[in-house]
């Protein structure tokens, strides 16, 4: 059973629903230059905003003028609490500034007003995939050691402002996707940075993590010092990767390749490095900017919970040159856009992270991304629901059957909205349906699917609806 407070909601960033990308005083974001993509093309990161590119992220779903009526869809649904992000830029335009903007802030006020008024508990990302673009334009996002101090300054006013009104928190959303050095979306993305020709992009990874741990740990303290009661986890991307066979070569390549996820949970958690990444500096030969001070700091900041997303697994098999090679799991179905369905996945890495740390989980992401078709005014979404019911399912099992504490669920994405990979509305994750050429008309373009009565079945008994088919 789960708790009576169990945590049911659905999630979202700003930069991929809100739209008004440059309206009441908001700055371009990282996310506001790059283009649309699609499954085989990749988005584009263009050197400023470029007439006549088509830039998703500026409209969005256009949340931002119509909160009101999406957060009453979510109050309909039953949700207990949201997941959103705060646009940095929103707050600072340029990230650099004394002063935030205050239209910005009262936006926040107003999205979480209304969230409260339906008993609905916002739950938020300080930087979801997005900072000013200012500040990795001229400062070179976090290989600089400056945005240590611009990132707590909007932090702390965020902490300030909303005292009393949001509880639990997250740093940086997916911190360990800035592992993947060869695709640029991470870094870029996650850091404000695009990796030059001849650097070594391992090291220069190694340290924006470093600045950013720190400034995650120094976010921990400060929002304890405004209010005991906030909660600050991080936000990992936690997918298994399986050995690829039994071969004992297989299961090793298996604990190098999830090393590299659990890296940043390490160290956010535990307040130290691990040893494993003191041994691979030191064969590298890697020279870093981390000082004694940096140590403490991250040492005194450790998180209260564990936020993750989960989608998808993957094997590993051993490999002579790079310890292992990442191959696709046979044994289980994909998307169309190739990603693993995998429920078992999710009860896995549930137990596998909480006997490692023993502290809350809180699944902030999981979902379904698919072709929808609207039919009849709705959609009959039954895929999403197979995909949905299977891992709440696995939720249940972690829960009842193995003891792991988690603390609520906020399924990807409460609504339709931006794919964040491709760029498209087409992939599409939502309980309710949004038509842009009607929101493009000035409507709102929602409608209710399949999944939206489905899911608010599970919320409102607590998931007790889907218990009889705990084997
Ligand atoms: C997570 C991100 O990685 O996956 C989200 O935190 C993202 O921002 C989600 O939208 C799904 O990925 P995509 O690329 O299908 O939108």
């Amino acid at each position: 059973m789960l708790k009576k407070d169990f945590l049911w909601g659905g999630a979202v960033a700003a930069n991929q629903y809100e739209g008004a990308w440059n309206i009441d005083g908001k700055g371009p974001s990282v996310t506001d230059v790059m283009t649309k993509g699609s499954v085989d093309h990749p988005r584009d990161i263009t050197e400023g905003v470029i007439e006549g590119r088509e830039y998703p992220n500026h409209l969005g779903i256009d949340f931002y003028h119509h909160y009101q009526e999406d957060i009453k869809l979510f109050a309909e649904m039953g949700f207990k609490c949201f997941r959103l992000s705060i646009a940095w830029s929103r707050i600072f335009p340029r990230g650099d500034e004394k002063e935030p903007n205050e239209k910005g802030l009262e936006f926040y006020d107003a999205v979480f007003d209304e969230c409260l008024k339906y008993g609905i508990q916002p739950v938020v990302t300080l930087s979801h995939f997005e900072m000013p673009y200012y500040l990795a334009h001229e400062y070179g996002g976090w290989r600089n050691r400056k945005m240590i101090t611009f990132f707590i300054h909007y932090a702390t006013v965020c902490f300030k402002r909303y005292a009393g009104k949001v509880k639990y928190w997250m740093t940086f959303n997916e911190i360990n996707n800035l592992i993947d050095i060869d695709n640029p979306f991470n870094a870029w993305t996650g850091a404000g940075v695009l990796y030059k020709d001849g650097e070594n992009a391992e090291e220069t990874m190694y340290q924006i993590s470093h600045y950013q741990f720190i400034a995650s740990a120094l976010a921990v303290q400060e929002a304890k010092r405004v209010d005991k009661e906030m909660q600050v986890g991080c936000m990992l991307h936690f997918g298994p990767i399986y050995p690829y066979s039994c071969d004992p070569k297989d299961a090793m390549a298996s604990i190098k390749a999830m090393d590299r996820r659990f890296f940043f949970s390490d160290v956010q958690v535990r307040g130290k490095y691990p040893e494993y990444t003191k041994k691979l500096w030191q064969r590298k030969d890697f020279q870093l900017d981390i000082t004694d001070e940096d140590l403490a700091v991250i040492k005194d900041g450790t998180v209260d919970y564990i936020g993750f997303s989960y989608y998808k697994s993957t094997t590993a098999k051993f490999d002579k040159e790079n310890d292992f090679k990442e191959v696709p799991n046979p044994n289980v179905p994909k998307s169309d856009w190739g990603w693993a369905i995998d429920p078992t996945g999710l009860r896995y890495i549930l137990n596998v992270v909480y006997e490692r740390y023993g502290l809350p989980m809180f699944i902030v992401e999981n979902g379904f991304g698919a072709y929808d078709k609207f039919e009849n005014g709705t959609v009959n979404d039954n895929y999403r629901i197979e995909y949905l019911e299977k891992h709440v399912l696995e939720v249940l099992k972690a829960v009842d059957l193995d003891g792991v504490n988690v603390l609520g669920y906020t399924p990807w994405a409460a609504i339709d909205i931006i794919s964040a990979s491709t760029g498209e509305i087409e992939k599409r994750y939502g309980f309710i349906y949004v038509d842009q050429d009607e929101v493009k008309q000035g409507r709102a373009g929602r409608h209710k699917k399949a999944s939206f009565d489905w899911y608010k079945n599970v919320i409102s008994t607590n998931g007790a609806c889907l218990t009889d088919k705990v084997g």
